[in-house]
């Protein structure tokens, strides 16, 4: 790792790159907020309806647009009847902007503009206007009566998948998250090896649908664009809006402050933001548009339905030596993401000949782009429900089975895991569900009462990663706290529900010594420095990596003030106190030889450019002077006393994270197990869980509650999948059949049983200075297969279609 301060310019910056092993500055803080269950510190604003969501900033005189929706899913608009409704009571105009209504292509940051004049239609429910109203009801109403003709081609629109699958192509593996692989011989293999399996699992679309519908209020002043808009990634999304409209970064400010979750839905922005913004600059007046929940599943994205075929080949012991794994996914056409349902397929197991390949179907249904997990939530569903059959196959237990195909370095690139503990939660999983004493290696072997009984267990994994990210740490005056001082943290990281508020403020509370009260977080604004966002299980880590060296940054600050060095200093209660002598390493001895040689080159520059006459200072720009301080060995000072000796009276730092080699010199990922056990009944065919477990590791855990949390949402969204979650779309038009809560089933109390979450104790000083691991997406990966497996354990019949409703049971 390179830590390098930066003294130029008025905010110190410190910078990390993650190059081999890192020690973390949380073993030498004295508070220990990390790790611990601390409540959400956002908790009590949102229980009493103080946290504003997007829809609920209020602008004067503000007006309504709702979108309107293609009613075709394969043609032309060739007119907007905008007199249509212009005798609705309550409607001011119809914005038909055709530059600028598209499909937004999620991924790669694209907006599609259509490149003739009329709009080209590409799905049923594709916006195509906005009608603005002084109430929402009116805009409502006039985006019903709308009168729009168009060249319907809806007879040649791609409607039915096990139709197109003839018409299956290559992906796009530049702009995809995985690539084609192959290693050894996979054909070759399968044919030699002595137990062989070889399915095909089909699952279908499913839809984000966050719990706070998509919704921006834009306005200008001037030049200048606000918007209000529920979004995961700020920056990357201020960069979309700019594009769309073609204006400068800079006169876009995206505001983000708490969002109602987005599982991938709002990693970039949705048609209604650029019809806001553009309405607002037609009419001069701020706009609000709220996406219904109909809209939200038409117009934004779903997760692309899969076909996946895994062909496993292994010797009589059940060591693996093949494994393929070839996907189809669907979109629209010409679009570049792909479901990347293999990812973890390349290093979860053993096995010499290995394929993952990946072909597009294009379909004219809605866009589909990430959700939750992209990629490992269905890969890991078809792997493990085939690893399963291959233990029932080889008469194994189907742990036993995961445990004689343990790599012991990822097998497809040779490169060592960081940390990787899969056999721990496997071990500890097991134990803690009961699994020797429930789980019986015959199939329906148990009924009670009317209901068939059977246990299932599924391997979790989802990649770790570090993105670059920056932050800014402010230690300023605060009459209003005990302690007379607080840090304002400013990132315009977002917190999805995923409680990045409350373990940014553990963070940075630890490591400047102050309560967590004493920390202001300010999170979801494009003014503040740039983070990745929320996505891919990388917010907490780079976002978080970008704060902690903020105040890393601060300490050494704060130690420079006193005439210490940092790791001679310790912060508690809001005072700096000395905790020993420094000693020097060999690279800070190097520095300071460094340092003492530019000084002496400094002089030199001085004594010439004095000699002709000019006066230049080059050195002691950040000369300190510690003589107010007397720092004996028991002296302790108060931080709000060195802020306030401060011209400024506050204290500001910046910290950088970058990732560097040890994305590619060591394979990073979170590992888990499900386990569950359900009742199918004998009659019905109906399928109730009656508990999961689940152990995960992601490293180190900066709060119990909340990563408990992280997993108890995976293991539900197995149930989803596993159970009723499926998109629909009407073969004859296109139409989104289930588009509500209503018709598009999600598990809901009554059918969550009690879950357990096991977090399997880990450390990882590859990943980031704080030695965490993405947790977010880790126990949704897979997370049906243990129940697919369970029901086929309960029953003994396996489905391989997705998702298991009775009607395929019986
Ligand atoms: Mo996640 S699907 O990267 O929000």
């Amino acid at each position: 790792a390179a830590f390098d301060t930066d003294i130029l310019g008025s905010e110190p910056t410190k910078r990390m790159m993650m190059n081999g092993p890192v020690d973390t500055l949380f073993d030498k803080t004295s508070s220990k907020l990390v790790g611990k269950p601390v409540t959400r510190v956002d908790g009590s604003l949102k229980v009493s309806g103080q946290a504003p969501y997007s829809a609920e900033f209020y602008k004067d005189n503000r007006v309504y647009g709702v979108l309107a929706g293609a009613t075709i899913s394969n043609g032309k608009v060739t007119n907007i009847d905008t007199e249509s409704v212009a005798d609705i009571p309550g409607v001011i105009k119809v914005v038909t902007d055709a530059k600028h209504f598209l499909r937004n292509s999620q991924q790669g940051g694209k907006m599609k503009a259509p490149t003739q004049g009329a709009i080209d239609i590409a799905y049923h429910g594709q916006p195509i206007a906005i009608v603005v109203g002084e109430t929402f009801e009116a805009a409502t109403e006039g985006a019903k009566a709308l009168v729009v003709s168009y060249e319907d081609e809806t007879d040649e629109a791609a409607l039915d998948f096990k139709q197109e699958l003839k018409n299956a192509h290559e992906v796009n593996e530049k702009e995809g998250s995985d690539k084609n692989s192959e290693h050894g011989d996979p054909e070759k293999g399968l044919q030699q090896s002595a137990v062989t399996l070889d399915r095909v699992y089909t699952t279908p679309s499913q839809s984000n649908s966050p719990m706070e519908p998509h919704s921006s209020l834009a306005y200008w002043e001037g030049d200048k664009l606000t918007i209000y808009t529920s979004n995961q990634m700020v920056a990357f999304s201020q960069k979309q809006i700019a594009d769309a409209l073609e204006i400068d970064n800079d006169n876009v400010n995206v505001i983000s402050r708490y969002v109602g979750g987005g599982f991938g839905s709002k990693l970039g922005i949705s048609p209604e933001s650029i019809a806001a913004a553009i309405a607002a600059k037609e009419l001069d007046r701020p706009v609000l548009v709220m996406m219904t929940r109909p809209q939200v599943m038409e117009s934004t994205v779903r997760r692309s339905n899969t076909r996946q075929r895994i062909a496993l080949g292994c010797d009589e012991n059940g060591v693996l030596n093949t494994i393929i794994h070839d996907t189809i996914s669907s979109n629209l056409p010409n679009e570049s993401f792909f479901e990347p349902a293999g990812l973890s397929t390349h290093y979860l197991y053993r096995g010499e000949n290995r394929r993952v390949n990946y072909e597009q179907v294009d379909m004219n249904w809605t866009l589909s782009g990430s959700m939750r997990a992209p990629g490992e939530a269905v890969g890991q569903i078809a792997l493990e429900c085939a690893m399963d059959e291959l233990a029932c196959q080889l008469g194994m237990d189907p742990i036993e089975l995961r445990r004689r195909n343990e790599p012991e370095e990822d097998p497809s690139q040779q490169i060592p895991f960081s940390t990787r503990q899969l056999l721990a939660c496997l071990e500890q999983g097991s134990k803690a569900f009961g699994w020797e004493e429930k789980h019986s290696s015959e199939p329906a072997s148990y009924l009670e009462g009317d209901w068939w009984i059977g246990t299932g267990m599924a391997v979790a994994s989802r990649g770790n990663q570090l993105m670059p990210s920056e932050a800014r740490a402010t230690l300023q005056l605060d009459p209003s706290k005990t302690l007379g001082v607080k840090a304002v943290i400013e990132s315009d990281m977002t917190d999805i529900g995923t409680g990045s508020y409350t373990v940014f403020s553990q963070v940075a509370a630890d490591l400047l010594g102050l309560p967590i009260d004493h920390i202001d977080m300010q999170l979801g604004d494009s003014r503040f420095p740039s983070s990745p966002g929320s996505g891919g299980s990388f917010g907490a880590a780079s976002a978080g990596s970008s704060i902690y060296l903020a105040c890393a940054e601060l300490r050494e600050q704060i130690a420079k003030r006193v005439g210490l060095h940092a790791d001679t200093i310790q912060l508690g209660e809001g005072q700096v106190s000395k905790t020993g002598e420094h000693q020097a390493g060999v690279a800070e001895r190097a520095v300071e030889a460094g340092k003492k040689a530019l000084d002496a080159l400094v002089d030199k520059v001085e004594d010439a450019t004095e000699k002709v006459g000019l006066s230049v200072s080059m050195k002691g720009s950040n000369n300190i002077d510690p003589e107010q301080y007397d720092f004996s060995d028991s002296a302790t000072y108060p931080l709000a006393d060195i802020i306030s000796q401060l011209e400024d009276k506050k204290l500001s730092a910046k910290g950088q994270i970058a990732p560097g080699k040890n994305g590619k010199s060591h394979r990073q990922a979170c590992y888990g197990a499900n386990f569950a056990e359900v009742a199918v009944h004998r009659v019905t065919g109906e399928v109730r869980v009656k508990n999961m477990t689940g152990a995960f590791t992601a490293g180190r855990i900066l709060n119990h509650n909340l990563a408990t949390s992280q997993c108890y949402g995976g293991m539900v969204f197995g149930i989803g999948a596993a159970l009723m979650e499926e998109v629909i779309h009407d073969k004859r038009d296109g139409r989104l059949c289930n588009h509500d809560l209503a018709e598009y089933h999600l598990p809901v109390n009554a059918d969550v049983p009690q879950l357990e979450v096991i977090l399997v104790e880990e450390d990882d000083p590859y990943t980031n200075p704080m030695h965490i691991k993405g947790i977010g997406e880790t126990a949704i990966s897979g997370a049906a297969a243990a129940i697919a497996n369970a029901i086929y354990n309960a029953v003994g019949v396996r489905i391989y279609d997705f998702p298991i409703t009775l009607d395929k049971l019986i």
